[in-house]
């Protein structure tokens, strides 16, 4: 099996990050989320990958580079335009042959269940096998009817009245099938070639599409809340490990990782969180749930539940929560009281008390 990871689109959903960076490179405990993609792509035993790439596949390169690091051989396929996801596998045509393959959403992020799908996808040999979760907003997805054995009877791309609460998650096992599909079907009224019109022309011939309710943990990092609770979820799981310098009055309570590099002072550090490689924290409390990337500076700061990217700084600011902090921004308390100044990006969002 191959797998096709989608790392275009535009990410009018994550701005203002996407603005400066493609959405998949956003960091998830201190990691970009198409890291954690890969991984989970090696994790069924591919090692053939094709990532689609569109105006920043310079940034993505840089980063995935051959595959090597994650023990995988990367082929980069450039899409000129996002024009949906039934079109990356058109322009995948040569790549993928007559393969099996997984395609895989570079901005979903999957914590287990998936094998158990991929095993079931290889021994029944339908056409199509997808991976889905009861939803409490189905609007929002491409939902799948389904019989009372998984076979899908219709799909149905961000329904008006969802006849079903099962939403179709970003991976789907597909066979080669799906070319002559994805050859059928017209652009839909967004203007985007849909893999749900794809699948669901395939079940109009008489297509085999199964489903697999998927377990574990799951989502779709489109919106930056999401990207919070994925932060949440990986730093759940996190292994202790002090590489950097923490002074003796500093404490710290639960699984916390300190980078090479990087120096705690006079501070609190309240696990799960990490502390990226080179940053100073001093005089600060933070965590849980919090991830600081390399190079930041903390000083005299509060910052919990957060996301604070690298080469960041937060100065005499306490109470910072449920936040993501761009690369190099600045948020510092005001040398003049009551005053609150503000150099902030487009589509921003700030959220104040009093
Ligand atoms: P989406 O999140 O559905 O689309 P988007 O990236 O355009 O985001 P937004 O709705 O916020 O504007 O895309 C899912 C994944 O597939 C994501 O990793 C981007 C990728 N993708 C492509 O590679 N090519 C495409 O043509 C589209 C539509 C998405």
């Amino acid at each position: 099996m191959k797998a096709l990871v989608l790392s275009g689109g535009s990410g009018t959903r994550l701005r203002p990050f996407s603005y400066s960076m493609p959405k998949q490179l956003v960091p998830v405990a201190n990691r970009p989320i198409l890291g954690h993609v890969i991984d989970s792509v090696r994790e069924l035993g591919v090692t053939s990958v094709a990532v689609v790439v569109g105006d920043r596949s310079e940034d993505i390169r840089a980063v995935l580079g051959d595959g090597s690091s994650h023990d995988v051989d990367i082929t980069y396929i450039r899409q000129e335009a996002p024009l949906g996801l039934a079109h990356c596998v058109r322009i995948a045509r040569r790549f993928l042959g007559d393969d099996d393959f997984v395609m895989y959403l570079g901005d979903n992020m999957l914590t287990g269940g998936l094998s158990e799908i991929a095993d079931r996808f290889r021994a029944d040999r339908s056409d199509a096998h997808l991976a889905v979760r009861k939803v409490d907003d189905p609007r929002r997805f491409g939902v799948a009817e389904v019989d009372s054995e998984g076979r899908v009877l219709r799909l149905v791309e961000k329904p008006e009245h969802p006849v079903s609460d099962l939403a179709v998650i970003g991976v789907y096992f597909l066979t080669a099938a799906v070319h002559e599909a994805v050859d059928a079907i017209t652009p839909s009224e967004r203007g985007e070639l849909e893999i749900t019109d794809a699948i669901q022309w395939m079940v109009d011939q008489g297509g085999d599409v199964r489903t697999s309710v998927h377990q574990g943990f799951w989502r779709d990092t489109g919106r930056v809340l999401d990207v919070l609770d994925c932060n949440r979820e990986l730093l759940a799981g996190l292994k202790p490990r002090i590489l950097g310098a923490v002074d003796p009055n500093s404490r710290i309570v639960g699984p916390v990782v300190v980078g090479e590099g990087a120096r705690v002072t006079r501070s609190h550090l309240a696990g799960p969180a990490v502390i990226g490689a080179g940053a100073v924290v001093s005089d600060s409390v933070v965590g849980p749930y919090t991830s600081v990337g390399d190079g930041c500076v903390l000083d005299r700061a509060g910052v919990a539940d957060s996301i604070v990217l690298e080469g960041a700084a937060v100065r005499g600011v306490i109470g910072v929560h449920s936040s993501v902090i761009g690369r190099r921004a600045s948020v510092t308390d005001s040398p003049v009281t009551h005053r609150r100044t503000l150099f902030i990006g487009d589509d921003s969002k700030v959220e104040v008390h009093g």
